[in-house]
């Protein structure tokens, strides 16, 4: 048997290979196009490892989608491959639609006509997991109740608009072509492999770096974070139980503001890699706002809890100290993604705020 992964050489992906590996022996072809994200330094602990199938290529790339399918026959597709980072989508927001809209409809219209082949039970058990965000929802006033299932789709950056767009066709291969899809929809994630252009992994990185700590706007946004592994074993246990046609809503219980995510962040730094300096607080400045910035997100995690018995298995407390230590123990990986590529992001990014 055979799973069919795309994006598995980002942060999320990869963590996820790891994670299947780890407990399955069932073989993962790994679809990923490495842009910017991608990164099989991720992976490097499966050099060798048979069961892993690294392919390099584009998800819009119909040809080779085929191709994968009449060879690998998978049993199941895992899509995470998208561009991811808001901020990079208020810059640019042309490789959104590409990969997020044009991908994954090629995704899906291959996997519909693999599906279409299948006989027996192959055809009945075929599943299609879409990796979704809780972006798609929109921003919560203070006292709103959590994102449930059910919520209003009201996506406000070009990022989340896309997503929205793939959640949307995903839905619509199975109501009308009866593909039988799942859809998760996640809040915030952080951990290991997580690239230093997103909140948490910039501010540790910037910090040992004796950097500036750039918060946008007032720091008084709310995120629902969620340790990736949790995200990993929420997906795993979609895949395995889901009801196909049906989305789950995953999140962390843990919602708290930018400025206290630092403050922790600060706090562990200065525990566990005190500088002569003094505490890293010191290093926080506030900058100018992301547009369109989304105030709240808050994700209500019953439905998976109450049919599939899912629940995360960290605290905050727990998983952003094994975040902080990966981090202090993984120089080399931090180095090696502050290429050239990185410098020129950082410098589009900050330096006009
Ligand atoms: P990431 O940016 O770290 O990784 C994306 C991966 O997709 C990279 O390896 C990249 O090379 C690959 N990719 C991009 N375009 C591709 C293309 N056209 N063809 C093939 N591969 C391509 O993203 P992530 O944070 O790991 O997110 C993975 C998925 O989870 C995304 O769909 C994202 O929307 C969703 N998600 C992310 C979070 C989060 O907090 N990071 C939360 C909820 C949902
Ligand atoms: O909610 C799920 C989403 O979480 C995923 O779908 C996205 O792929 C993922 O990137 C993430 O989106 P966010 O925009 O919430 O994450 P980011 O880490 O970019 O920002 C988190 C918060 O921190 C947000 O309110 C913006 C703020 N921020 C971010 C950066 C990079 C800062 O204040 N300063 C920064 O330098």
């Amino acid at each position: 048997m055979t799973i069919l992964v795309t994006g598995g050489a980002g942060f999320i992906g990869s963590n996820f290979v790891l994670d299947w590996l780890a407990q399955s022996d069932e073989t993962v072809v790994n679809l990923d196009a490495l842009t910017y994200a991608g990164n099989l330094q991720n992976l490097a602990s499966l050099q060798g490892d048979e069961r892993h199938r690294f392919v390099r290529g584009d998800i819009t790339d119909r040809e080779l989608l085929a191709q994968l399918f009449q060879t690998h026959r998978p049993r199941a597709v895992l899509h995470f491959a998208a561009e991811s980072h808001v901020d990079r989508s208020i810059l640019g927001p042309g490789a959104f639609i590409k990969t997020n809209v044009d991908g994954s409809f090629a995704l899906l219209e291959a996997a519909r006509l693999h599906w279409l082949g299948l006989e027996g039970d192959a055809k009945p058990t075929f599943r299609f997991l879409h990796i979704s965000t809780d972006e798609v929802y929109g921003s919560l006033a203070p006292d709103a109740p959590a994102f449930n299932e059910s919520h209003p789709y009201q996506p406000n950056s070009p990022y989340s608009a896309s997503k929205a767009a793939s959640d949307h066709l995903a839905r619509a291969w199975f109501h009308t072509y009866g593909l039988p899809v799942l859809t998760t929809n996640c809040s915030n994630n952080y951990g290991p492999f997580h690239f230093p252009e997103k909140l948490i992994p910039l501010m540790i990185v910037n910090a040992l770096a004796g950097k500036p700590l750039p918060i946008y706007g007032d720091g008084q946004q709310v995120r629902d974070w969620l340790y990736v592994k949790d995200h990993c074993s929420a997906i795993r246990t979609v895949l395995a139980g889901g009801r196909v046609g049906e989305t789950y809503n995953v999140g962390g219980w843990n919602e708290m503001t930018n400025r206290s995510i630092v403050q922790t962040i600060c706090a562990l730094l200065d525990e566990m890699k005190p500088a002569a300096a003094g505490p890293y607080e010191r290093l926080v400045t506030h900058v100018k706002d992301r547009p369109g910035h989304d105030r709240r997100y808050a994700i209500d995690a019953r439905k998976i809890q109450r049919e599939l018995g899912w629940r995360p298995a960290e605290s905050f407390e727990t998983g952003i100290r094994k975040t902080v230590r990966w981090y202090l123990d993984n120089a080399a990986w931090v180095a090696n993604v502050q290429s050239g590529g990185y410098r020129d992001w950082v410098a589009a990014n900050y330096e006009q705020r």
